[in-house]
C-alpha cells in the first residue's frame, strides 16, 4: 500500500482529485467505480471544478457506484443517486447513459448479476474510489465470517444506522442496502482509499496493521497490488 498523509480534506481532495484527472485525460474512456459519503466530497468538488475549467471532460467516462439503500426511491434526497447527482453527475460532461448505479429495489440476485455482467462489458473497473466506516466497513461490506464475492443484499449493523441516520429527517433510513462485494471491488485494477477523522484511526490502524480478516473487511486491502491510501493527520495518528 501507497501511504499518504496530508494535512486536511481539503489538500486530499486536490491530491486524490488530480489522480482521477489525470487518468482520465490520458484514458477519456475509462471506467471508474465512485463511492458516497462524506469523505470523497472535497474529491468531487476538484473534479468538478477542473472539468468546469476545460481541464478535463467526462464525455466519454463510465461510471459504477459501490452501494444504493434498498427500500427507497432512487429519487430521494438520500438515495446514494441523488448524492452523486448532487455532488459531481450534475456538475460534470458525463452522459446519463455511462452511468450505472444498483438498483436497491430490483430482485438482488438479478440485479447482482446485472451489474456483474455491465462491469464485465465495460472492461472492468479501472480506479475504485474507496471510504471506510468506523467500523472497518468497504462499501456495505460489514464485518462478517466471511468476505463476500459479487454485488448483494445486506442488513446493515447499528454502528452504521447511527453513523448515517444523522441524514434522514423525513423518513427512517433505510436497513437495507444493495452493495458491491468484496469479490467485485477487489477486482478494480487501482484502489484509491481515502479516510478523515479522528473516528476512522482505529479502523485505519486495523486495515493497514491488523490480520486480513472480513472481521475489518478493509483488510482485504492489504492483499489488492494497487492501493493509494489518502489519511489527514487524525486517521492516521495510530500508525507508528
Ligand atoms: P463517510 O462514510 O465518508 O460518510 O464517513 C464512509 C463509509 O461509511 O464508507
Amino acid at each position: 500500500m501507497d501511504i499518504r498523509v496530508y494535512k486536511n480534506e481539503q489538500e486530499i481532495g486536490e491530491a486524490a482529485g488530480k489522480i482521477y484527472v489525470d487518468y482520465i485525460n490520458a484514458n477519456p474512456s475509462c471506467v471508474l467505480g465512485f463511492a458516497t459519503g462524506a469523505t470523497p466530497v472535497p474529491t468531487y468538488t476538484y473534479m468538478a471544478e477542473q472539468c468546469k475549467a476545460g481541464n478535463v471532460s467526462f464525455k466519454d467516462v463510465k461510471t459504477f457506484n459501490l452501494d444504493e439503500y434498498c427500500d427507497l426511491p432512487k429519487e430521494h434526497k438520500n438515495s446514494f443517486y441523488m448524492f452523486m447527482y448532487d455532488n459531481l453527475f450534475s456538475k460534470v460532461d458525463l452522459k446519463p447513459e455511462n452511468i450505472d448505479f444498483l438498483n436497491g429495489n430490483a430482485d438482488p440476485e438479478a440485479e447482482s448479476e446485472r451489474y456483474r455482467k455491465s462491469i464485465e462489458d465495460k472492461g472492468g473497473i479501472d480506479i475504485q474510489l474507496l471510504g471506510i466506516g468506523r467500523n472497518g466497513h468497504i462499501a456495505f461490506n460489514e464485518p462478517a465470517d466471511e468476505f463476500s464475492g459479487e454485488a448483494y443484499k445486506i442488513k446493515l449493523t447499528e454502528s452504521t444506522i447511527e453513523a448515517n441516520s444523522i441524514y434522514f429527517d423525513d423518513i427512517p433510513m433505510p436497513r437495507y442496502a444493495m452493495t458491491m462485494g468484496i469479490g467485485s471491488i477487489m477486482k478494480a485494477r487501482k484502489i484509491i482509499f481515502i479516510a478523515t477523522g479522528a473516528a476512522k484511526a482505529q479502523a485505519v490502524r486495523d486495515m493497514i496493521k491488523g490480520e486480513v480478516t472480513p472481521k475489518c473487511p478493509a483488510s482485504i486491502l492489504q492483499t489488492h497490488p494497487d492501493v493509494t491510501v489518502f489519511l489527514d493527520e487524525a486517521a492516521a495518528s495510530l500508525l507508528d
